[in-house]
């Protein structure tokens, strides 16, 4: 096993993910983003070179698994950090509107997402010391924020808070499940982003954001893992 640091980031057409991968790959990374489109994984390679390797895959099905460790085991023995950050916003506000089209496509790019991502990584991330699998997620999919009714404004769409929400379930679990693997599940909602998703107080550049979590990640230690870490003020409750 060589001493590269390695990472997978997922989403790295745009947004955080973009300036995530950015970041990583200047500070000398092996970097594999996972975008949707060859064009954009193109656009990586000419500006990265040999130490990047894009995968084009769609987290919300079942063929982003192969794609996925196919390149990984092309080009490592072992990966560092995995950053489950592919995401899709809401389109409805109302149980009148909401259809169980729409929420499945959110559970699909939030939580199941996640899972396959893990699933296709986890003996790499076995490989290294110390491996850290980070989940983004979102002030919105708080239970304990839904019922002090912090979203209760009409504003906030159902399927993205259930799916995050889901998504939480999945790292407690996971947490629980690897902690004595020695690899720490952290859970980051990453402030209220400038990007094709913001939400109406959005104030915050994905730049800033990412800085954020890499300064973050870089001290975070296990005392952190089986929280919600909020990348704007400390903790979010679950
Ligand atoms: N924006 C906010 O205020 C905010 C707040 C809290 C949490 N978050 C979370 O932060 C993460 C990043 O959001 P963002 O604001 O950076 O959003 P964004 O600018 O809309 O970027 C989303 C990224 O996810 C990719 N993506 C979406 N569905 C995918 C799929 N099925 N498979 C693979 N890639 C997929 C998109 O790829 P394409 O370019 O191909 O569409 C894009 O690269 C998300 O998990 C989001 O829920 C955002």
């Amino acid at each position: 096993m060589g001493n590269k640091q390695c990472i997978l980031i997922t989403g790295a057409s745009r947004g955080l993910g973009y300036h995530l991968h950015q970041l990583y790959a200047e500070r000398g990374w092996t970097t594999f983003p996972l975008v949707r489109r060859e064009s954009a994984a193109a656009g990586l390679r000419d500006a990265w070179g040999e130490r990047c390797h894009p995968i084009v895959a769609d987290v919300s099905n079942d063929e982003c698994m192969p794609k996925i460790t196919e390149v990984l085991y092309r080009h490592t023995q072992h990966l560092n950090v995995v950053v489950n950050n592919a995401g899709i916003g809401g389109r409805t506000y109302t149980i009148s509107d909401i259809t169980a089209g729409e929420v499945l496509d959110l559970l699909q790019a939030h939580c199941l997402g996640a899972i396959r991502c893990t699933q296709a990584v986890l003996p790499l991330l076995q490989a290294a010391k110390h491996a850290k699998i980070v989940n983004v997620t979102s002030r919105l999919g708080s239970m304990t924020k839904n019922a002090a009714g912090g979203f209760s404004d009409g504003q906030f769409s159902y399927s993205y808070r259930i799916a995050k929400a889901a998504q939480n379930m999945f790292t407690l679990c996971l947490e629980q499940e690897l902690a004595k693997n020695g690899i720490a599940v952290y859970s980051v909602h990453p402030g209220r982003l400038l990007t094709g998703m913001a939400a109406d107080d959005a104030d915050t550049p994905p730049a800033v954001a990412a800085s954020r979590f890499v300064s973050w990640l870089e001290a975070a230690d296990d005392r952190a893992s089986a929280h919600c870490i909020s990348l704007e003020d400390g903790e979010v409750p679950w």
